[in-house]
């Protein structure tokens, strides 16, 4: 049984997408860890439930197969994203924010890092009795606009953070991305964010309403995306210590920030 609101509901399209994406012969997605979440959720769903993801699968195999391209794109981008700050930081520590059902842990080079996984507590809880004991990582089910997340991860030093957001950021509303962000800012240095957003045109007029239509007609759900970003740029006015490293555009942009990385003293 699939308790979850529908903004938790969109983790499961994620992984319909990359479960499409592993199945699929010749496609460079490999990622065994999905497919077998997918398969425990299906078994553990009701039948309208697995109905409802049998008809998404069949749209991502289909009309939407664009959809799978993106998303499995953006996922092997983050995990390069992540093996480059694991080269660069042997003893640093990654933090995925609003994770869902994703299989990073399993893809990248992990075995002596410490990871952490946050999303709302509906989902950590599915997803721990889903998958039980292989989740051998730090869990937290929290709403990442509860800040109290930073002072648990942080108890041993606020240094040397990847913190990932990967499609987060559009469902929040700006005012909470940016109170996020400054406290992300007033909290770690030596730190990177990474997220993807939606163009900023998507939240307002008709294209808005273009895309909640199209969240209605594609997968019966009703979202309107309510952050995205003009000129990421402008993050670098949301609070002070925080440079923009790179952004790339991707379906929107997808961004990094350098959180106060010019702090550490010379060793
Ligand atoms: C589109 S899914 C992305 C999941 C995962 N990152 C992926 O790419 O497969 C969005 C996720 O954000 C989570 N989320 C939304 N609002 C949140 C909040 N306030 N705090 C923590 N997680 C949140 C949802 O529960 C959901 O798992």
């Amino acid at each position: 049984m699939i308790e979850l609101s529908e903004v938790s509901k969109t983790s499961i399209l994620t992984l319909i997408c990359r479960a499409v994406g592993a199945e699929k012969k010749g496609y460079s997605f490999n990622d065994q860890k999905t497919l077998e979440i997918y398969d425990l959720l299906c078994a553990s769903s009701t039948k309208p439930e697995r109905h409802w993801i049998g008809s998404i699968k069949k749209k991502f195999k289909g009309l939407s197969r664009k959809s799978v391209k993106i998303i499995c794109n953006r996922v092997e981008t983050f995990d390069k994203i992540t093996n480059d700050f694991i080269e660069r930081n042997p003893s640093g520590t990654i933090i995925n924010l609003g994770c869902g059902f994703d299989t990073r842990f399993w893809r990248i080079r992990s075995e002596k890092y410490r990871y952490i996984e946050l999303d709302l507590p509906e989902v950590m809880s599915l997803k721990a009795g889903l998958l039980g004991e292989q989740i051998n990582y730090e869990c937290l089910g929290i709403s990442v606009l509860d800040t109290s997340w930073i002072d648990e991860v942080t108890k041993k030093g606020n240094e040397d953070f990847l913190i990932l957001a990967e499609g987060l950021f559009m469902y929040l509303q700006k005012e909470e991305v940016v109170k996020l962000i400054q406290v992300i800012a007033d909290r770690f240095s030596n730190t990177e964010l990474v997220f993807d957003s939606v163009h900023e045109k998507y939240t307002q007029g008709v294209w808005k309403w273009f895309t909640n239509w199209n969240w209605r007609m594609v997968f019966d759900m009703d979202f309107n995306y309510t952050y995205g970003v003009k000129n990421p740029l402008e993050i670098e006015g949301y609070a002070k210590g925080i440079k923009v490293t790179s952004s790339n555009k991707y379906h929107g942009h997808l961004i990094s920030l350098g959180i106060n990385n010019n702090l550490r003293q010379p060793q």
